[in-house]
């Protein structure tokens, strides 16, 4: 195979990636966008693949070895990753995510690490001497530092995800101590000082000592960062595991690598920054590490014992039903009851009845992006019910009837409270309608941590239980 056809070949995979993209900007055409994915990461592989063997032919080595090593390698991480993906949770996708962002940055941590051992194996030695050049010097310590940066943070994150760990830094809530910024900003300096002297000297010691210095950055970039802020350092991690495959991609000269890193790269730029301001939170000081975020305490819900108004799904049926319009705000719990084809139906038999029904999603709701929109496709929820948080806001004051389905943060008040953990987050305005009912089963507080005031309201009906079993009781309560 000719590099002109690698260069061709990697030219298509790009553009089938580009198409992957703009097919995942709308729920109507993902299914496209995953399938160009899927085309142009094959195009990929096999034309890697053609090229290790061309590349072995080449410098005189075994081509049954070196592309053995590759196979075995896609057989056994293809395989584990497939297992994976078929077997994890909805809910669970956003830990996925984070595991595999970890790997990426783990994956560049060790390629840099074997460039800088055997630059000869990866063709980077310099003509004349012995030494890497200076432009792969810099290009090797952009891609091990973000790699490393990445690899510690996306396991913070995952724990932080998963919620399941007793870890301190494992937790929701943010973690922070005297003196955080100007310890990131020392250790941020010292790394870039080490990298510059191994791009100079080419010396080990110093491409280590920056390795593990960015491996300590990872994760104190991330601990600051707590409950509502995740969905940004989700997609924030994913940009830097794309920045970190484009840095490696130029060491290894490889333009697919580079071409798909950048895309990533930029890609998960543009979501965190669109995610920032959909959470009212300054883009930099986010990929800072929460840098200038003021020191919070969240005021863990259910520690004061409050009374509340509660009702069956009966009594709520019967208000839904007296209602002229209802708007249906969805949350990570209906995600977890697997709820949403009940609520589907629920709309349905409210809309025969003449209620006008419309579901709100907020940016954030559940906990990947796009969760609630996902979700409520998968039921074949009609599009045009359902409307982004900016669109529907306005509408929360007319609407008779709020119905709040496993949702708690996205529709904390507290957002608009100074010195609350979530202030400043754009919230779903569901106060302001006539009546609200809220379905969850306790008063345990939501991702954030944080008590919510709106189901104290006298206006607020609580219905206590799992929100698939609540919700089909309504319909049933409805018929
Ligand atoms: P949350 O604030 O997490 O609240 C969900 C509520 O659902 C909980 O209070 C829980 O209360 C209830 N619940 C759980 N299981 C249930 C079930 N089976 N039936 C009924 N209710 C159930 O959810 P939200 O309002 O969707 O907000 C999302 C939060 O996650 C935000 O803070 C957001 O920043 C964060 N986050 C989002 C993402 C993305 S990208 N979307 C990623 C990471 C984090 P009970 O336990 O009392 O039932």
């Amino acid at each position: 195979m000719s590099m002109n056809l690698v260069t061709l070949l990697y030219l298509v995979a790009s553009v089938c990636f580009i198409q992957a993209l703009k097919g995942l900007s709308h729920p109507t055409t993902s299914i496209r966008g995953n399938l160009f994915g899927m085309i142009g990461m094959t195009i990929a592989v096999l034309t890697t693949a053609a090229l290790i063997v061309k590349l072995s032919e080449t410098a005189g080595l075994s081509t049954v070895g070196g592309l053995g090593y590759v196979l075995a390698a896609l057989v056994v991480g293809g395989g584990a990753g497939a297992l994976m993906a078929q077997r994890v949770e909805m809910t669970k996708m956003p830990e996925l995510v984070a595991f595999m962002h970890s790997m990426i940055g783990l994956a560049a941590v060790f390629i840099a690490v074997a460039a800088v051992a055997e630059p000869y194996a990866f063709q980077i030695v310099h003509t004349k001497g012995e030494l890497i050049p200076t432009g792969n010097r810099l290009e090797l310590f952009l891609g091990a530092a973000i790699g490393a940066i990445t690899f510690s943070g996306s396991v913070i994150a995952f724990g932080k995800l998963s919620g399941k760990y007793k870890f301190r830094l494992f937790q929701g809530a943010p973690v922070q101590f005297a003196g955080q910024h100007m310890l990131n900003l020392v250790l941020g300096l010292a790394t870039v000082g080490l990298g510059l002297a191994f791009m100079v000297t080419e010396n080990w010691t110093a491409f280590f000592a920056m390795l593990a210095l960015a491996f300590v950055m990872g994760v104190l970039i991330i601990i600051p960062i707590g409950g509502a802020d995740m969905p940004v350092v989700v997609s924030m991690l994913n940009s830097y595991s794309g920045w970190a495959a484009a840095g490696i991609g130029f060491s290894l000269n490889n333009a697919m690598l580079i071409i798909a890193g950048s895309l990533v790269g930029s890609s998960g730029a543009i979501l965190s920054y669109i995610m920032c301001k959909a959470m009212n939170r300054s883009f930099f000081n986010v990929i800072l590490g929460g840098f200038g975020g003021e020191a919070t305490t969240a005021a863990a819900g259910g520690q004061v014992q409050r009374n509340v108004k509660s009702g069956s799904a009966d009594d709520a049926a019967f208000v839904l039903s007296n209602a002229e319009t209802v708007v249906i705000v969805p949350g990570y719990g209906l995600a977890v009851a697997r709820a949403q084809h009940a609520v589907k139906e629920l709309a349905a038999k409210l809309t025969e009845k003449g209620v006008t029904v419309k579901y709100a999603i907020h940016p954030v709701a559940g906990r990947m992006p796009g969760h609630m929109n996902v979700l409520l496709a998968e039921a074949e929820v009609p599009y045009d019910q359902v409307f982004e948080m900016e669109d529907i806001n306005g509408e929360f004051g007319q609407a008779d009837v709020a119905i709040i389905l496993g949702a708690n943060d996205v529709v904390n008040p507290a957002a608009h409270v100074k010195g609350s953990p979530i202030y400043g987050m754009p919230i779903l305005e569901a106060y302001k309608a006539k009546t609200v009912i809220v379905n969850k089963r306790s008063m345990a507080a939501g991702y954030a941590g944080l008590d919510n005031e709106l189901f104290y309201l006298d206006k607020t009906m609580m219905v206590f239980g799992d929100a698939k079993k609540v919700v089909e009781d309504m319909v049933k309560a409805v018929e």
